[in-house]
């Protein structure tokens, strides 16, 4: 692919990754994202070991800013849902956004996802706490059975 702007929408493939992307993807990942993976690993509350239930979370998601807004966000996210879908015990797809990402909120919104509540200085970032809003897509309707 060419590192430009695309006059159609391309072809979006996917595929495993492999142990020889891990240079390229930490790369990305450090340039899109100002915390590290082990930070992020101990943001999470959810002890699945004490349910029966499961749940996926998308721990970041990013994509290279020359090809954004091409859809590729909302294809993968698509891809996820897909595959929590295919577990019998999973309940939702959830996630984190910092409060002041608004393509990414509008990105959510715009998949259904839904948000549950705004978390008081969840980030911390160079010394700064932020708050985040709580997104999530349930997977089997349960957002509706919570409301009868
Ligand atoms: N401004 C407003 N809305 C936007 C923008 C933007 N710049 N970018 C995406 N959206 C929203 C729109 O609703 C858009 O729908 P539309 O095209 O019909 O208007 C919708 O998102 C889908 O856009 P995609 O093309 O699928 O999204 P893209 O592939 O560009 O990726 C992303 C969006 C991931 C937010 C990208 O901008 C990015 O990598 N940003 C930097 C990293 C980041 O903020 N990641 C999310 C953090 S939260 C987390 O990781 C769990």
């Amino acid at each position: 692919m060419v590192a430009s702007k695309f006059s159609t929408k391309p072809k979006i493939c996917y595929r495993p990754i492999r142990p020889s992307d891990l240079e390229t993807l930490e790369h990305i990942h450090t340039k899109l994202f100002p915390i590290r993976e082990s930070e992020i690993v101990d943001l999470l509350g959810y002890d699945s070991a004490k349910s029966d239930q499961t749940l996926v979370y998308i721990l970041t998601l990013g994509v290279v800013d020359t090809y954004r807004k091409l859809g590729i966000a909302s294809s993968l996210i698509k891809e996820v849902i897909k595959y929590a879908s295919s577990i019998s015990t999973c309940r939702a797809v959830y996630l984190h956004v910092i409060s002041y990402n608004n393509p990414a909120i509008f990105l959510y919104k715009k998949m259904s996802f839904k948000c549950i509540r705004r978390l008081q200085g969840f980030y911390l970032i160079n010394g700064q706490h932020y708050d985040s809003y709580l997104f999530m897509y349930y997977v089997m309707g349960d957002d509706l059975l919570a409301h009868h």
